[in-house]
Order: C-alpha cells, then structure tokens, then sequence
C-alpha cells in the first residue's frame, strides 16, 4: 500500500472531516493508497490540539504554513482555510511541489482563480483537484451511470440546489463567512455553488446565460463583543440559466444556493427531466431515488430504495445507510486513488478538476454582473 503523508493547512471544521476519514481508511476495502497525516497548521495554535491529541503520525504542528510547505516529509496538502486565503495558500502549495486537495470555491473570485490556475500552468507535475463530496452518494452515483449511458434522452429540464438554514437565526453572531472580506461577493454561491455544479458540468451541460436574483435577508448580526456588525454577503441566490448540451442542444437549468430556507437542514438536491428518463435524488432522504422511465406510452414513478452502493467498495453491508461522512470517506479515497493511478475509477467517481471550478467562478461571476444589471447576462 502506497503511503501518501499529508499537511493540513486549516484545522477547523473540514480539516477535522478529512482526518477522521483518514482514520477510518480500513473501512475501504479495494484501495491501493492511504493518506497519512504527518503534518499540520492553523493560525491558533489550541486548534490544533484535537489533531495531535488523536494522531500520534503527526510529528509536525505549525502556525506558519510556510515550515509546512518547507517540510519534506509531506507530499500533499489539504488546504482548508478562509476563501480569501485560498489565492496565496494554494499557490504557495503548488510552488512548493506539493499536491494540492482544496476546498471550494477555489479562489474567493474569478481573479483569485485565475491566479491559482495560472500557477498550476507552470507546475504541471502537481496533482490538483476541488473537494465535492455529494456526487458520492448513491443516488448521485445511479444518475451519474444514467447520463453516461444516455439513458434520459435529450434534456428537458435540469433544477440543483443546496439548501440550508444556519442563518435563519438573526442572533447566531457575524462569522468570516459572512463577511465579503473573507467569504467573498458570490456570498452563499462561494460557499455552496461549486457542490451544486459539479454533476451538471461533469455531464458537460455548460450554463451559457443567466439570469440571477441575489438577496441578503439579514443584513446586521450580532459581532460577538455586544454591538451589530454588517451582514454584506448573499444570503440566497437562484440562478435561472440557459444550459447547453455536448450536442447543442439547449434547456432551462434553475440552481438554488440557500442559507436562509426555512425547514431545511442541509439539503442537496438533482432533478432532471429528460425525454427518455426523469430522476430525482434529494439527500432529505438518501436512500431514495425515484425514476421515472418512459415505457410503454406509461409514466410511472418508480422509488428505488438504495443501499450502499458506492464508487469505492468498503467493509459495509449492501443494506445499511450512506451519509455526509461516508460522501466525505467517498471523495477522499477518489483523491489518494487518482493521485495513486493517475486517472480517475469512473466519469462521475471523480473529484472537481480545476477546469470545472473555473467554469463555476465564470458563472458566479456573470450572476453577479445579472444581478447588478438586473438582466439576463452570457456566460463567458
Ligand atoms: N466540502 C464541504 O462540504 C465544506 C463545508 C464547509 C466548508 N468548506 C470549505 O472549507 C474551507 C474552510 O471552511 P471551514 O468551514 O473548515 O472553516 P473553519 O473556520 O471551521 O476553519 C478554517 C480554519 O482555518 C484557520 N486559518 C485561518 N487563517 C489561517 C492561516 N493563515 N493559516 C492557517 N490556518 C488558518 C482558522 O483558524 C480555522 O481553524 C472553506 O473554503 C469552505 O468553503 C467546505
């Protein structure tokens, strides 16, 4: 089994998502690679107590990830910081030689992006991808094999979301998140819209146009030292594009990026309407993927309870339920398992490329233009 030692820069909430996974790595059973994580660094040094506390592999903690990046010990990172930080961390990753495994949005805008891209021309040798956990889930993965099969037929219509209320609380105080500073314009399509992209890109339906309708609801909060502070970021964008197929074939595609949706946990959702095949899979209920396929002149729903059917095989059984974590167990082993081959298991088993995240940075970027002009505006 290969070994690929790791450095985490950012020991917050997903820094801490990853390293579980790669604790739980015996779950995976066909899998020729395995992380170790042997590094880490966060700008508050007490973060990174949870990490060494749990993982004795770890022989390098840091507040400065420049001594990281310096270590010879680590040959990837995993970069989970801010997104105003994500320009100077990743490029200062990839300069190193190291590969790089980054969090969304890649940049906190498209000049951002357009850095880090251009510093990856250059180092071309480093393995770079964008984490997008939820194409993982079974559901995902069934209407994935669907599009490569060509199964729906010509595409009627496509609608994507991600819907959340972590914000409906006007008291929960201000965070980075919520700041343009840190968080960046796109607001909660920074934070959401890549994981919502990411299927309808991969199946090469490129938005060509949108019209976008951006709303910031809670416009102060609390700033934690007994006064209000500025709530600037979208709290809710839908963005109506017109999408287009490899075969020019054109259709509405609706993606909905929510902070504030009332009644809603964290929930991802893929509807598609196609000639031949209709799906839908919401993770409201993860094991359910309803179909619908035209036969016989009947129009049938079908539910297909799943079980655990995932890209890579693990120790579960067939029957039992997938979750957030498993979706998280999922992408990480699609990273080690393309970094370790050198190509990827399946078309739709596959992490965000850079290419794919630029084309989301030039649609948030025309939502933005849209919603400003208060106009249908290209997406170029
Ligand atoms: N894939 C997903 O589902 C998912 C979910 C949430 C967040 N994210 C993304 O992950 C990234 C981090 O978000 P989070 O929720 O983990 O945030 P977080 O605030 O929980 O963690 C960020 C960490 O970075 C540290 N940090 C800040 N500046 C630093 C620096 N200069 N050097 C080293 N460490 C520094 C902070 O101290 C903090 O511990 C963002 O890009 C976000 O969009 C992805």
């Amino acid at each position: 089994m290969q070994v690929i030692r790791f450095g985490i820069i950012g020991c917050g909430l997903m820094g801490r998502e990853f390293a579980s996974a790669a604790a739980r790595w015996c779950h995976l059973t066909d899998i020729a690679a395995r992380p170790e994580i042997v590094a880490v660094c966060n700008r508050t040094a007490a973060k990174m107590d949870w990490f060494t506390a749990h993982f004795p592999t770890i022989r390098q903690a840091t507040t400065d990830y420049r001594e990281l990046l310096a270590n010879d010990e680590v040959d990837a990172v995993y970069c989970a910081v801010p997104h105003n930080l994500h320009e100077e961390t990743y490029c200062a990753v990839i300069e190193s030689g190291k590969h790089l495994f980054g969090e969304k949005p890649f940049g906190i805008d498209r000049a951002a992006y357009d850095a880090i891209a251009a510093c990856l021309r250059h180092h071309p040798r480093v393995f770079t991808r964008c984490c997008s956990q939820f194409p993982f889930f079974p559901g995902v993965q069934r209407i994935g094999s669907m599009i490569e099969q060509g199964a729906f037929g010509r595409i009627i219509e496509v609608e994507a979301g991600f819907l959340h209320s972590s914000d409906l609380n006007p008291a929960k105080p201000i965070n980075w998140k919520r700041q343009i500073k840190t968080n960046g314009e796109y607001g909660v399509m920074g934070d959401l819209g890549m994981h919502i992209c990411h299927v309808p890109l991969r199946a090469g339906w490129r938005p060509r146009n949108v019209r976008a309708i951006l709303s910031n609801i809670v416009t102060v909060r609390p700033d934690g030292k007994g006064g209000m502070a500025p709530c600037e970021t979208w709290d809710n964008a839908t963005l109506l594009c017109e999408a287009e197929d490899a075969a020019g074939e054109r259709f509405p595609l609706t993606l909905k990026t929510q902070r504030i949706a009332p009644g809603e946990t964290n929930t991802w959702y893929l509807r598609i309407l196609g000639t031949q095949a209709a799906a839908e899979f919401t993770t409201r209920r993860p094991t359910l993927l309803r179909l619908l396929e035209y036969q016989n002149g009947r129009q049938d729903w079908r539910e297909l309870d799943l079980g655990y059917e995932t890209a890579f095989p693990t120790i579960t059984g067939g029957i039992f339920e997938f979750g957030f974590g498993d979706a998280i167990l999922q992408m990480w082993a699609s990273y080690v398992d393309e970094l370790h081959r050198g190509a990827p298991r399946g078309r739709f088993s596959g992490t965000a490329t850079v290419e794919e995240v630029g084309l989301s940075h030039q649609l948030f970027t025309a939502a933005l233009r849209s919603q400003r002009e208060q106009a249908t505006v290209p997406v170029v």
